[in-house]
């Protein structure tokens, strides 16, 4: 807690069996230079069997980059077969957690209370919360996009203690840019960050709401990453496609710090 660090985030999504995991992750410590913390963070969001392994990898080479579970159950434990519990991922040596990706929202059915839920979870279990919002192409072109966001901000962070403000992030990821290979234009991801910002204010108080780092997500590439990166509300970038090889991954670290 304290200064908001950049933060760059990686989300594999479903790609990557074990061994691609831990080659990708060692292309990477072999291509990066080593860096602190205190400069920069960098988090990847593996697929939840390759989040042990990777985790040696970085271990064994000493690069302080973080892990991250893309999905868990909100429950402790108990009758939920196939589930993974906020506890398990912790153990298998995550310290994040995302939450919301508008994927889970829109092909799994996750809803601002189920949303909600997990951010409570998850923020039990000393898991840093990385919370997605986003509107669609057709909540943009109607303009109720800031409402849109807003909305699922105090869905999900309603009952947090403002004390964990500054261990949840907001990833802006709009639907209309995910996937496309054209990132949003720079002005616009700033448009929503300076909005999100407000919202955080409002709903954690004038201190703990500066807390959470904001971050843009969708097609952000090598060459998009620097221009958005440098607006005043834009903290960091999470990265999907980009991210899933050492080749676009590291030069896209090297672009955005
Ligand atoms: O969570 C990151 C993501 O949804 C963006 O994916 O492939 O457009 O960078 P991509």
């Amino acid at each position: 807690c304290g200064m908001r660090v950049p933060l760059i985030a990686a989300n594999w999504k479903m790609n990557k069996t074990i061994p691609e995991a831990v080659v990708l992750a060692q292309d990477i410590c072999n291509n990066l230079d080593r860096f602190d913390t205190s400069d920069f963070e960098l988090v990847v969001f593996a697929p939840a069997l390759d989040i042990k392994p990777v985790k040696t990898v970085f271990e064994f080479e000493k690069m302080p980059i973080e892990l991250g579970a893309q999905n868990f159950y909100y429950e402790q434990s108990g009758a939920f077969t196939g589930e993974i519990s906020p506890a398990m991922i912790q153990s298998a040596g995550c310290s994040w957690a995302l939450v919301g990706h508008s994927e889970r929202r829109e092909l799994f059915g996750e809803t601002n209370d189920i949303v909600h839920r997990k951010v409570l979870a998850a923020l039990e279990h000393q898991l840093n919360v990385m919370l997605c919002v986003g509107e669609s192409a057709y909540v943009r072109d109607s303009h109720e996009e800031l409402s849109f966001v807003e909305q699922q901000l105090k869905a999900a962070f309603a009952q947090v203690d403002a004390s964990c403000a500054c261990h949840c992030a907001v990833a802006y990821e709009p639907l209309w840019a995910i996937g496309t290979g054209v990132s949003a234009p720079p002005e616009s991801a700033e448009r929503m960050g300076a909005h999100i910002r407000s919202v955080l204010l409002d709903i954690f108080g004038m201190k703990d709401g500066e807390q959470p780092r904001i971050l843009y997500g969708g097609s952000v590439t090598p060459g998009s990453v620097a221009n958005l990166m440098n607006m005043p509300h834009i903290d960091g970038v999470l990265v999907g496609k980009a991210s899933l090889e050492a080749r676009s991954f590291v030069p896209l670290v090297q672009a955005a710090v």
